[in-house]
């Protein structure tokens, strides 16, 4: 089954062929990155704007690079929650415009079960259940990955996602946007034991917090400019890293001790994250657990991984009609009945 996936849901604006699930055709990407990095971060109506412009050209690439028309294709998959409202609305409404059309099905895609499902097209032998840690700009979760299509959330941030404390972070060590690889690639020349950072308390055995993390970077950046001395950017990026990718990968493998779980799997935009995969890598073996990992290349916001979720979305009868509406919130556990979808 060919499914057609598209993706707006932030500053990306993605389309991608994926055939069942697993195998990727094409995958087309128009990044605003350079243009949100004026601003040190995504400026929901600049991100609307050039994906309105940019979108049909994206569709139109993925289908010319698999020497595809939207005829072979078997049903459009889209982004349809959570993310920027205005941004979400331009992929929910073209693949509309694009299923209604082409009289193709209809799916709806949450956007975190994608990110999840990146590791599908890097792991063909990796099935539910498993363990994973969703970790992106907006969403820090330890998921129990019980089926393709259903889901339970053992632990959150009680405050910032992972990806947002590493773009804040870049933003008050001048580093720019997006934070991740800015900060991580600081880090490779820092000593990550030069600057002493808290490891913020939390209720929940699995739950994550990291605003007092990123306000400890501050405070201590701030300190240091008044008594007049250089901060070394280097080492606090490499203190920082540290921190932050042990906090998550401690809670991501004690769940999966706690839980027994064998297959570890990591996703979203700060799966790239070099040292988290070295961390993990080390854990697991500790744990006897096999780890997955997803193409660095598909971690951040892409439509391959919608279009594959797609797969799994469809297998499970979740299709949508054309009342389809976008949704800036929506939990990775949701109930399709509930929403009306
Ligand atoms: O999943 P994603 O592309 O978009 C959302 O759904 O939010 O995640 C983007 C986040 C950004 O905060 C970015 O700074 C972070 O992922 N990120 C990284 C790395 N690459 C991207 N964080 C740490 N290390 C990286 N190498
Ligand atoms: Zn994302």
């Amino acid at each position: 089954m060919l499914i057609l996936g598209i993706e707006s849901s932030c500053d990306d604006t993605g389309a991608s062929l994926v055939e069942d699930g697993r195998t990727l055709l094409s995958n087309a990407l128009a990044s605003q990155a350079a243009e949100h990095n004026l601003y040190g971060g995504v400026v929901p109506e600049i991100a609307s704007r050039r994906h309105i412009e940019n979108i049909s050209a994206v569709a139109q690439k993925t289908l010319e690079d698999a020497g595809k028309t939207i005829q072979d294709v078997d049903a459009v998959a889209v982004t349809f929650a959570p993310g920027l409202i205005g941004a979400v609305l331009v992929g929910v409404n073209f693949a509309k415009g694009l299923a209604y059309s082409a009289q193709k099905p209809l799916i709806p895609v949450h956007h975190l079960r994608g990110h999840i499902a990146a590791l599908y097209l890097a792991h063909a032998t990796l099935k539910p259940p498993f363990l994973c840690l969703v970790a992106s700009g907006g969403h820090s979760h330890i998921v129990q990955v019980d089926t393709y299509t259903s889901f339970k959330i053992l632990g959150r941030t009680v405050d910032d996602a992972a990806g947002e404390a590493f773009d804040k972070v870049s933003r008050t060590l001048g580093l720019g946007y997006p934070g991740g690889p800015a900060v991580s690639k600081a880090a490779k020349s820092g000593n990550p034991a030069a600057y002493k950072l808290p490891t913020p308390k939390v209720e929940g055995a699995y739950n994550v917090s990291f605003s007092g993390l990123k306000t400890a970077v501050l405070n201590q950046v701030n300190q240091a400019q008044m008594r007049g001395e250089p901060v070394n950017v280097a080492d606090m990026a490499a203190s920082f890293e540290y921190k932050i990718t042990d906090i998550l990968a401690e809670k991501l493998l004690a769940a999966a001790k706690d839980t027994g779980a064998k297959q570890i799997c990591v996703a979203g935009g700060v799966a790239a994250n070099s040292q988290l995969r070295q961390t993990l890598l080390a854990g697991s073996k500790a744990l006897q657990a096999q780890l997955f990992l997803p193409e660095v290349s598909l971690c951040g916001d892409n439509a391959a991984m919608i279009a594959a979720q797609g797969y799994y979305e469809y297998q499970a009868g979740n299709v949508a009609s054309l009342n389809l509406n976008g949704m800036p919130t929506l939990p990775i556990d949701y109930d399709a009945g509930d929403f009306n979808i």
